[in-house]
């Protein structure tokens, strides 16, 4: 039996998010899959590292999928208050620190490209990841050990900006692109060694589950609220229920980056981490 408006609504609303889990929407949407896949490159890359960092590693749910591949020395940060915990209590059987970082220090956008320093020692990690998490690219090639790699999957400006323009609100970034995103890992001295990009189609079957996604995405629409909305909610409740999923575009890229290998390891960390 197909729900009202305002049970999907309803029980959007009343559902809890945590970390980074979108189960509760499990087989109401969909994201295909990128041409590239980020966790095999990344598991490939882990048989070389001695070191790992995740950046932004939000529940750490992606991180503890790699368990048994992550090395000894695994670091995560999180920036995002609530998730600090999730993050550790997660990853803690993976013996992976969690450095809780500043949340003064981080962007206000998760997704555009962010300023911050890093709580690790200059030249202290073979790898480093960053998926759907901004980057200062100056502070990845400080920390990168010689020979090391960054590896980022970024959600580029156009993503799901259908949901922006049905809605009439402003769209969440202006640009993020693999061209300026690559400008900003070259210009931080590391070599591109493979870089990909690409636009999907994506969706949501019914308004509930796009009501719950945009709640845990609140970057997406920044002032989003169903009664804000609620207009173009219902027209794009009453044309899922009659045409099928609201389809929007995805924009992903993938840069997988180099840093020099004759430089002078050092693998210590820097004195605050654990913070
Ligand atoms: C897009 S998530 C990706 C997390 C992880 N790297 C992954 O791939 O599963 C990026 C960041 O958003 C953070 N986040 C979640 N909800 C947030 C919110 N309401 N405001 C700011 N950041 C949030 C997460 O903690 C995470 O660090």
């Amino acid at each position: 039996m197909t729900k009202t408006f305002d049970q999907w609504v309803a029980e959007a609303e009343a559902a809890a998010f945590s970390g980074w889990d979108f189960s509760f929407i499990d087989g109401r949407w969909w994201e295909p899959p990128c041409p590239w896949d980020y966790q095999a490159l990344v598991t490939g890359m882990l048989k070389q590292a001695t070191s790992l960092l995740d950046m932004g590693t939000g529940g750490g749910e992606f991180l503890a999928a790699l368990g048994p591949h992550l090395p000894a020395r695994t670091v995560a940060t999180e920036a995002y208050a609530p998730n600090i915990d999730v993050a550790r209590k997660t990853l803690e059987p993976w013996g992976v620190t969690v450095l809780g970082i500043s949340p003064e220090s981080m962007h206000a956008h998760p997704l555009q490209d962010a300023v911050y320093p890093l709580p690790l020692a200059d030249r202290s990690v073979d790898l480093v990841i960053n998926r759907h998490e901004s980057f200062d690219a100056g502070e990845v090639a400080r920390v990168l050990a010689p020979g090391g790699h960054f590896v980022t999957q970024q959600v580029g400006a156009r993503d799901f900006e259908a949901i922006n323009r049905r809605l009439g609100s402003p769209l969440p970034l202006a640009e993020w692109s693999l061209a300026g995103a690559q400008e900003q890992v070259q210009a931080a001295g590391l070599q591109v060694v493979q870089a990909e990009e690409a636009l999907m189609t994506a969706g949501f079957k019914d308004v509930g589950a796009l009501v719950y996604y945009l709640k845990a995405v609140p970057w997406q629409v920044e002032d989003f609220s169903v009664n804000r909305y609620r207009p173009a909610l219902e027209a794009l409740h009453r044309e899922m229920s009659t045409e099928g999923p609201f389809l929007v575009q995805s924009h992903r890229f993938l840069i997988i980056a180099a840093s020099a290998a004759d430089a002078h390891a050092n693998f210590e960390l820097a004195d605050d981490e654990g913070s």
